[in-house]
């Protein structure tokens, strides 16, 4: 049985090589568990989907929580799901608002990229339109 897990924190004590880094431990440890997904960073704010075995979702979004490097973590959408919208990504990483600016305004109701404040809908959505359209970055 498998879910998709949706949920935002804001980015703290960012280093330059940090996104580097955890999309390089993403892709390690997501692989083994085959959890698959996408991050953004955008205007300051993590957003992430994580989809795979409930289990492994679960083990991997608490490994999450733990890090530093973020906070306020708030699950926007939880959702038994058939099938993987990121068969092909371990953990892709979407360019951020300057690349992506008409995309992430089509969703969010502000301004600013607000992921906190999008309904479970649009960030389905979102992500739908991230896969075949979005500027990727690796
Ligand atoms: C916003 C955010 C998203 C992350 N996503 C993942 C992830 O999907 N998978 C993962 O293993 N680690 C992820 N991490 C990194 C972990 O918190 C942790 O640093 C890493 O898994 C440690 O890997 P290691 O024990 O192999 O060194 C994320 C960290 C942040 C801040």
């Amino acid at each position: 049985m498998m879910i998709r897990l949706i949920y935002a924190s804001r980015a703290v004590n960012l280093g330059p090589a940090d996104v580097k880094d955890i999309l390089a431990s993403s892709r390690r440890n997501n692989q083994k568990l085959a959890v698959t997904g996408a991050l953004s960073l955008s205007n300051g704010i993590f957003l992430q989907c994580l989809e795979g075995e409930r289990s492994a979702v679960n083990a991997v979004y608490h490994h999450i929580l733990r890090d530093k490097r973020h906070t306020k973590p708030e699950v926007l959408s939880l959702e038994e799901i058939t099938q993987r919208q990121f068969t092909s990504w371990n953990m892709g990483l979407i360019a951020s608002t300057t690349e992506n600016t008409v995309l992430f305004l089509k969703y969010s109701p502000t301004a600013e990229f607000d992921p906190y404040g999008m309904s479970a809908p649009a960030l389905k959505e979102f992500f739908t339109e991230v896969m075949s359209s979005a500027r990727w970055l690796s």
